[in-house]
Order: C-alpha cells, then structure tokens, then sequence
C-alpha cells in the first residue's frame, strides 16, 4: 500500500438519461444503498486524506447523500475530464495520488482500488494506473489500447472506435489513479475534438505519455466488480449481483439459507451463528438477528431486533421498532410495530402488536389485537409477565394489563386490569331453548307456500 497522501475524486455529475428517472442516477440503490455510497465506503475504507464528489447542478439529495464528504457542482456537463477539472478547485496544492471512480460503479471492492494505487506506485516512470476488465462484450466501454510491454497508451470510446478497435475486448472499467502533481496540467490538456465532443477523462494516457509518463494497467481479477449502471437493466442486474455476494457472505459467517437465492437481504442485515432461513425471506434495512434464530418461510422484517432464540413465521411481519426477545415465538400472519416481546411470550397466529410493551411468558391468542389508533393518535398498551390474552381480544389503548392477569376471549377491554384478575368484557351468552328448529320450520313452511304459488299463476 502507498504510503502516498491519497484524494479520491467521484465522478456522479450524471443526468443519467438511460435510466428515465427523477432522481440522479447515483442515488439509485443497490441492496437499499445508494450506488454513489457503495464507492464512498469502498474508498473511505483507504484512509484518503479526503473524497469530492462531483454532482451535477440541482442535487440536493445526493449531496446529501455524500455528506459529510465534500462535493463540488458540475454546471456543463462536458464529460468525465470536465467533470475532474471541476474538482482541481478542492485539490490545490495537493501532491498526493488522486483515485479516480465513477459513481456509477457500485460493486468495486476496497482490495482492488489498493490494487490499482499500488499499481501506479510502482515505478518512478508510471505516473498513473488504469482499471481494467476483459469482458466477452465489450459493447458501450472505452476499449484499451496496449503496448508490448502491457502499459496503456491510450483508451478508444465505443463511438470513436474503428472496426479493428471494437474488437478489442479489455475496456477501461472507470477507475483512475493519477499523479495529484500532474493532474492539472494534464487535464487542461483534454481537447473535445471526438466523436461526442466531449472531455474524455480516457484521454489522459496519451496525454501522459507524450509527457513521458507511464499508464500501468491493473485488471480485475473478477469483472462483475466494475460492472456499471446505464439502464434499469443494468441496476437489476448489479442488484442481483450484490445479493449474491451479501448472501454469500452471511453463509460465510455462519448462517444457514435453505434456498439463498429466495432471500432478499440489505445492505446492514445482521443475523448470528446458526440461525436457520427458509425461502422467500425479505430482510430491509435495520434488521438485527441473532443467533440460534428459525426464520420460517415468507418472513418480512424490517428495522426490528430479534433475539437468540426466537422462532418466527411463516408469514411474519416484523415492522420498524420491534424487539423480539430470547426463545419467543411469533406465528403466521402475525404482524408487530413498535413493540417489544417478552422472553419466551407467544403470539401464534393472526394478530396485530402495534405500539405495545409485553412482558415475559405472555400468551397473545389467535384474532386478539392491539386497538392502538384512535384516527388521531397512538396509543401504548402494557402487558405484564404471564398475561393470558384469550382469542379475538381488542386491547384499546391505552390501556394496562398486569402480571399474571386473564383476558377471557371476544373482550373489548377499555379500562386498565390488575394483576391476577379475570377481564370479561362481553354481553352474556343467552340460551333460547329449540329456538333453531322453529327458526327452520318456519322458514321452511314459507318457502313451500312461495313455490305453491308459483305452480299456480
Ligand atoms: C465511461 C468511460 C468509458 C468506460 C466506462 C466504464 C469516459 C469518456 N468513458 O463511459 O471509457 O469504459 O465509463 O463504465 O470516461 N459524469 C460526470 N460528468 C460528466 C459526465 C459523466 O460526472 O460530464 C459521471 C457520470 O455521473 C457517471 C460517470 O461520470 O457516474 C461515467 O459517465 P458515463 O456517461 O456513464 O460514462 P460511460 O459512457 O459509461
Ligand atoms: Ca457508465
């Protein structure tokens, strides 16, 4: 690793045409990240000195995105030289190795960046570093021209390539590590003269090397990791590679996915050693698990803790602000929000825990819920260790049900129950002695009477 003060430079001025969007093109996620922060974190990672982002006039969200990392405002967007000429403002005096990357290349791991810098560092004649990828189709990227020694002398783009460069298939993957001393007398040398006219940030290679300086190229072990974003095609696909990875990486730790691909995890999922996964499991953003834990299958959760333990679904629904405690167990179509679950408390079957405090050891009956909206506001319910919540139970908070204590089934409870005692709040079953069958009779006897009837008219 150099030892080189180091700037990183991302390029995400954009408009993004191809992806037919409102938003900057960076600010689309990949595993609920904005592409442009998947670069940030990959670079941050090299201790840089600092990271300018360059983004395009009227970003507000993405420059926010990038905070508290600096950005500076591309007004014409003349290309990718342009828009590193913008940033040599934030870069004056800065003597250092100046890295590079497009915003748009979310999967670049940390390992090959060091690469690509180490590369640049290797000699006292190379003054920059290219990343490159050889690809089966080279379609849409700059293709990179070699010397015999496997130096670049200089990059082609796609519409200024003749047919013999076309068929060049190692392409410039996006990242740059350039000499910070001679970067802005090498940028101010980028002419527009091609196909685009445009300032081709790829033109810097024979631009050093009429300078006498060398362009070392560092390849890709693995292409999938420069794999850019155009289209929305291109952002399904660097998704599906990025879930390949975060899900690789959780087996990795320890976690067992029945059927990995059927599991959609984000970019901060956190779930511990021998938990068990079945299919079709969506983890959002926020979700810790820990371990030991059974996910059944067609589980939702999102910015919920569940703790060692627990077994959850099929067919949960954790929503934001759930705490679910060691060894409880939460059943099919069950669905929670703000709350937390006692130890060992079970919630089996078809309930709604919405803004609710439950203790240990709580039985949450089939069709019982929390009434916690009163169409204004929300409301809190409290319930105490080793409650028995019957089935069909409405909870209008708010409202307080203490330890031990017994909801008989179908009660509405609209007043605090203490500790230990029975709450029935229901009208009294009333037994009509053969009513049913003189119901039937009678009915019956009408029905004839309307068929005779009709026989006769
Ligand atoms: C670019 C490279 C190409 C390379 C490919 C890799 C150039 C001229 N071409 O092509 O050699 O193979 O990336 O993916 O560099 N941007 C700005 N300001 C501008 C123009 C672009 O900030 O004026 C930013 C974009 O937001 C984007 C990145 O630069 O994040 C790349 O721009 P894009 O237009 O996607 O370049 P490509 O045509 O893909
Ligand atoms: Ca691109």
């Amino acid at each position: 690793m150099s030892t080189r003060p180091l700037a990183v430079v991302i390029l995400a001025a954009g408009k993004g045409t191809r992806m037919k969007s409102d938003k900057p093109k960076v600010m689309h996620e990949v595993a609920g990240k904005p592409m442009v922060n998947w670069v940030i974190d990959a670079a941050a990672k090299l201790n840089p000195d600092k990271i300018i982002t360059v983004i395009g006039p009227q970003m507000p969200d993405l420059e926010q995105a990038v905070a508290p990392y600096d950005s500076v405002v591309q007004n014409d967007r003349n290309g990718t030289g342009g828009a590193v000429k913008c940033a040599l403002s934030k870069l004056k005096g800065f003597d250092g190795d100046v890295l590079v990357l497009l915003g748009d290349c979310p999967l670049l791991s940390t390992k090959t960046l060091k690469a690509l810098v180490k590369a640049k560092n290797k000699d006292m004649l190379t003054r920059l570093s290219v990343l490159g990828m050889e690809i089966a189709n080279p379609t849409g990227y700059g293709r990179l021209i070699l010397s015999a020694d496997g130096s670049v002398i200089d990059i082609r783009e796609e519409k200024d390539a003749n047919a013999k460069e076309k068929l060049i298939n190692i392409v410039n993957a996006g990242a740059f590590c350039i000499e910070g001393g001679k970067l802005e007398y090498w940028i101010k040398r980028i002419k527009n003269n091609n196909a685009q006219g445009e300032l081709y940030l790829t033109d810097l290679p024979k631009i050093a090397a009429s300078n006498g300086a060398v362009c070392a190229l560092t390849l890709c072990s693995n292409p999938d990791e420069a794999m850019g974003c155009n289209t929305r095609n291109d952002l399904a696909h660097l998704e599906k590679t990025m879930q390949r990875q975060l899900r690789a990486k959780l087996m990795q730790s320890g976690v067992t996915l029945h059927d990995p691909d059927t599991v959609y995890v984000h970019y901060d999922t956190k779930v511990g050693i021998d938990t068990i996964v079945e299919p079709n499991v969506y983890f959002g953003p926020g979700v810790k698990i820990e371990k030991n834990v059974y996910i059944k299958a067609n589980s939702y959760f999102e910015g919920c803790v569940v703790k060692q333990g627990a077994t959850i679904g099929p067919f949960a629904r954790l929503r934001p602000d759930t705490k679910v405690e060691k060894d409880a167990r939460i059943g099919n179509f069950v669905e929670i929000k703000k709350s937390t679950i006692g130890a060992r408390s079970k919630i089996g079957h078809l309930a709604y825990v919405g803004d609710c405090k439950m203790g240990e050891d709580v039985n949450f009956s089939a069709g019982a819920i929390t009434v916690n909206y009163d169409g204004f506001q929300k409301h809190q319910t409290v319930i105490g260790k080793g409650v028995m919540v019957g089935s069909n139970v409405n909870l209008v908070a708010p409202v307080s049900i203490d330890n031990g204590a017994f909801i008989a089934a179908g009660s509405t409870i609209t007043e605090n129950v203490p500790a230990d005692a029975l709450s029935i709040a229901r009208d009294a079953a009333e037994i009509r002695q053969g009513w049913a069958a003189r119901y039937r009779k009678m009915k019956e006897a009408a029905k004839r009477k309307k068929m005779q009837k009709k026989k006769a008219s």
